[in-house]
């Protein structure tokens, strides 16, 4: 297994899980089997990542753009995520796991809309390491009900433009809890951002890789994290600047 460096951990990872049609598609099976073998790879990725310790964990899961799928592999899929919730709650809880979500869950089924609802609650006070699930989430339009909240609060004397800067635009988007990640993952070997956390992905690493979902293991994600553990981020500075500091 690669070896890890604890004291250069990313706080936050988030993943696009990409490539289960195709793994499907190789297997000569359905997509919504290649849906179903992506969701063990999601019970193993968070299991691993609750081991090393990762405290925030965001999985890509389902996009605005994705309802325009064949109405029989959305149904698959919110299935899928209902039996996901319902399985996984309990082992959850147990390792101390707070399950949250970003996107409009107002638009899933109502019965995964409860068992999202319910599980927040169950686990709303774990802190070994948050869950987030994007559901039915587009970044552009995170963005725009974020600006629409705004106008809003500005024109209700809430805030006042003059205002209004990074922090407090971040305030307002659905991550407003959560830090912005250090490093994210995509697989299937696709080089694309595809609507995923665009304010919040600015100064985030990129780690893409060419294994897809259903096929993402432990070592992958292992590695994933050595090749963020080799880079240098330097928010805009030189080098020398970030060896300067690391010096005082
Ligand atoms: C990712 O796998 C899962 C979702 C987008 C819900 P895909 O279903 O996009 O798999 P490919 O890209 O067709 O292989
Ligand atoms: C991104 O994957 C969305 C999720 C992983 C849920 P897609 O497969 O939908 O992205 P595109 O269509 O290839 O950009
Ligand atoms: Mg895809």
């Amino acid at each position: 297994m690669t070896k890890l460096d604890q004291n250069n951990l990313p706080q936050h990872i988030a993943i696009i899980m990409d490539g289960n049609g195709r793994w499907a598609k190789q297997h000569a099976i359905g997509r919504i089997r290649g849906h179903k073998k992506g969701a063990q790879a999601v019970r193993a990725t968070v299991r691993t990542c609750r081991e090393i310790g990762i405290q925030y964990l965001t999985l890509f899961a389902f996009s605005i753009e994705n309802w325009g799928r064949p109405t029989k592999e959305v149904d698959g899929l919110m299935s899928l995520l209902e039996e996901y919730l319902a399985k996984e709650l309990n082992e959850l809880h147990k390792q101390g796991i707070k399950l949250t979500t970003i996107g409009d869950i107002d638009q899933l089924k109502p019965s995964v809309k409860e068992k999202i609802i319910s599980a927040k609650k169950i686990t709303a006070n774990n802190d070994k390491m948050i869950l987030n699930l994007a559901l039915s989430y587009g970044g552009r339009d995170e963005i725009i009900d974020a600006v629409k909240q705004i106008v809003q609060d500005s024109q209700n004397g809430i805030i006042n433009s003059d205002e209004i800067n990074k922090e407090i635009f971040s305030k307002y988007l659905n991550t407003c809890e959560i830090p912005d990640p250090d490093l994210l993952i995509r697989t299937s070997g696709e080089y694309r951002i595809s609507n995923f956390l665009l304010w919040q992905l600015a100064y985030t690493e990129l780690y893409f890789t060419k294994v897809l979902w259903p096929d993402f293991k432990k070592e992958d994600i292992f590695k994933a994290i050595a090749s963020y553990q080799k880079r240098e981020r330097r928010f805009g500075l030189t080098g020398e600047q970030l060896e300067e500091k690391l010096l005082n």
